[in-house]
């Protein structure tokens, strides 16, 4: 259940596209404020996974949203626990990206993942990112950000990015699969990728992570001094 001050808890919210770095700045910002961190795209990436271990298709919106509300997600330390097993690094490959991607269009699997999303807004505030944070899942939140880049630059990033963990990839196919899940994310009809109308735009394309993790800060800075 909701506490009564449950809107007082000030929420962060970063929206923007895949690879576009929001993830490491938001939980960069977490740590500083000392603030819970959500990271919404992990959600769809373990339906994706749980799917897949069904043998549901990733287009069966009825039996996907069937299968959510019997999930048992558990986040601790770091790490993310599907039904009491260990799947961060399962869910981190680019197949549970596009997975997320194609499961995240029903509205079925969107609606049962609310109330989780919710219950991460905790004292004494919550950093989270996505797609639809600002928009739908936190519209009082406190701050908005819609973090991005060009798409060539978060390709150069995924790939450097892969190459470091010795995994080999390709740069033209990283990014024309970011441009295709681009799409998908912008263009389904329920709670598509858009900057909220009071989001900052953050374009990180010329920033370091540090520069982008400051300037967060200092719209939160502002935002919570208002
Ligand atoms: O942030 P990510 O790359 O881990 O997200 C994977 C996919 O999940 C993304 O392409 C679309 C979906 N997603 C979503 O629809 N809504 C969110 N709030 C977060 C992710």
């Amino acid at each position: 259940m909701k506490s009564t001050n449950y809107q007082s808890i000030p929420v962060i919210a970063i929206d923007g596209p895949s690879a576009s770095g929001k993830g490491t700045v938001a939980q960069l910002v977490a740590e500083k404020l000392g603030y819970h961190y959500l990271d919404s795209g992990a959600l769809y990436r373990i339906v994706a996974l749980a799917a897949l271990a069904a043998n549901i298709d990733w287009a069966n919106a009825v039996e996907l949203g069937k299968m959510v509300p019997s999930l048992n997600i558990q986040f601790e330390d770091g790490n993310i626990y599907l039904n009491g097993q260990d799947v961060s690094d399962d869910v981190r490959t680019e197949k549970m990206g596009k997975g997320a991607s194609e499961v995240a269009v029903h509205p079925a699997v969107r609606h049962a993942l609310v109330g989780l999303q919710h219950s991460f807004r905790k004292a004494p505030g919550l950093v989270a990112d996505g797609r639809d944070m600002a928009t739908v899942i936190f519209p009082d939140a406190t701050t908005k950000i819609f973090l991005t880049a060009t798409a060539e630059i978060r390709a150069e990033r995924r790939y450097k990015q892969l190459m470091s963990k010795g995994i080999h990839a390709n740069l033209a196919d990283i990014l024309s699969d970011l441009q295709s899940r681009d799409v998908r994310d912008q263009q389904r009809l329920v709670a598509p990728l858009q900057q909220a109308e009071d989001a900052e735009l953050l374009e990180t394309s010329n920033l370091s992570i540090a520069q982008a993790v400051e300037t967060v800060l200092s719209y939160a800075e502002k935002s919570l001094n208002k």
